[in-house]
């Protein structure tokens, strides 16, 4: 069976063709963060506007990819939230004019549920090997969420930020160190092979799977302020200091998700750890929760941030057990995981 999972909740415009849910046959993602970058973070009306352009090239692009048209799609998958309402107008309109024109079930597919079934597309089948209860580690721009997965489509959230979202606390990093957006990428790559020389607050929140990573922002300004790099580097300041305090930032966050992401495994009793999520395309962080005591399945990091790939393997998922929208699906900004 083939599924077109398309994708625009934020800002990559996303589409893919699946095969029964875990083979990848093309995945196009069109990113706009180099228009972004220059305003530091994503904006939400330039966001929408560029899902418009970029929708039909990319959707051309991944039935090309896969040498198929529609004719061969069987199932039209789309993230119906949550997410930046312009954007996923885009996505959810473009796949009901796709169903409605050629007849084909529509399935709305949560964000986070997806960013989870990436898990699916590595070629080992994470229901059956290692086998549910999942623990689920979701960390992205907008979410750090703990899952207990005990099924398909069957989530419970039991640890979730209190403040910011662990991507959001690595973009905020980058920012104050004169890094550039999107932060992740270039903060792992600036603390790389590096030792930090202090350590940053981490906030464990007593035995509670909540995260916290406001404080750990302020830390990182603090320092930043204290060593001379913020708001200007001073002349001659040391690109040696911003290599320490982006060390110290992303060992801080690593060490609590990492810790709290094995906690839960015990804490449940889960088979396996599943991560997704575009922080989860860090290296550090996939370092230390490798060393959970169960099975420990990452997503290739090019599959951790959005992309259609994802969209499809839910969307499958959700198709087989019964779960289709027709013509009534609607964008849902801050639709809830379940
Ligand atoms: O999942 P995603 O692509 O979009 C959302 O659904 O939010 O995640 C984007 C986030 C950004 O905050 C970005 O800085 C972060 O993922 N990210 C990383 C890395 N690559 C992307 N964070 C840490 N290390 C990385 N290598
Ligand atoms: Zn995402």
């Amino acid at each position: 069976m083939l599924v077109l999972g398309i994708e625009s909740s934020c800002d990559e415009t996303a589409a893919a063709v699946v095969e029964d849910g875990i083979r990848v046959l093309s995945d196009v993602v069109s990113s706009q963060v180099a228009i972004h970058a220059r305003y530091g973070g994503v904006v939400p009306e330039v966001a929408s506007r560029q899902h418009l352009l970029q929708i039909v090239p990319v959707l051309e692009g991944a039935l090309a990819k896969a040498e198929v048209t529609l004719d061969a799609i069987d199932v039209v998958a789309v993230t119906q939230g949550p997410g930046l309402m312009g954007s996923l107008m885009v996505g959810v309109n473009t796949a009901k004019a796709i169903a409605y024109a050629r007849d084909l079930p529509l399935v709305g597919v949560h964000h986070l549920e997806g960013h989870t079934y990436a898990a699916w597309l590595g070629g080992t089948d994470p229901a059956v090997d290692p086998g549910f209860p999942l623990i689920v580690l979701i960390a992205s721009g907008a979410h750090t969420d703990l899952i207990v997965m005990r099924g398909h489509g069957d989530y419970e959230v039991v640890g979730r930020t209190r403040d910011d979202a662990a991507g959001e606390a690595f973009d905020k990093a980058g920012r104050i160190l004169g890094l550039g957006y999107p932060g992740g990428p270039v903060v792992q790559r600036t603390a790389e092979g590096i030792t930090p020389s202090f350590k940053l607050p981490r906030a464990w929140l007593g035995d509670s799977l909540d995260f916290s990573f406001s404080g750990l922002k302020t830390a990182v300004l603090h320092k930043a302020q204290e060593l001379g790099v913020y708001p200007a580097p001073e002349a001659g300041a040391d690109a040696t200091l911003v290599a320490d305090i982006a060390a110290a930032f992303q060992d801080a966050v690593v060490d609590v998700i990492a810790t709290k992401a094995i906690a839960a495994v015990k804490r449940y009793g889960a088979k396996g750890l599943v991560l997704g999520g575009g922080v989860s395309a860090n290296g550090p962080l996939r370092e230390a929760c490798r060393q959970a005591p169960v099975p420990v399945i990452i997503p290739a990091p090019k599959l951790c941030t959005d992309n259609g790939s994802m969209i499809g393997a839910a969307g499958y998922y959700r198709f087989i057990r019964g779960v289709t929208h027709g013509m009534a699906l609607d964008a849902t900004p801050s639709l809830a995981l379940g």
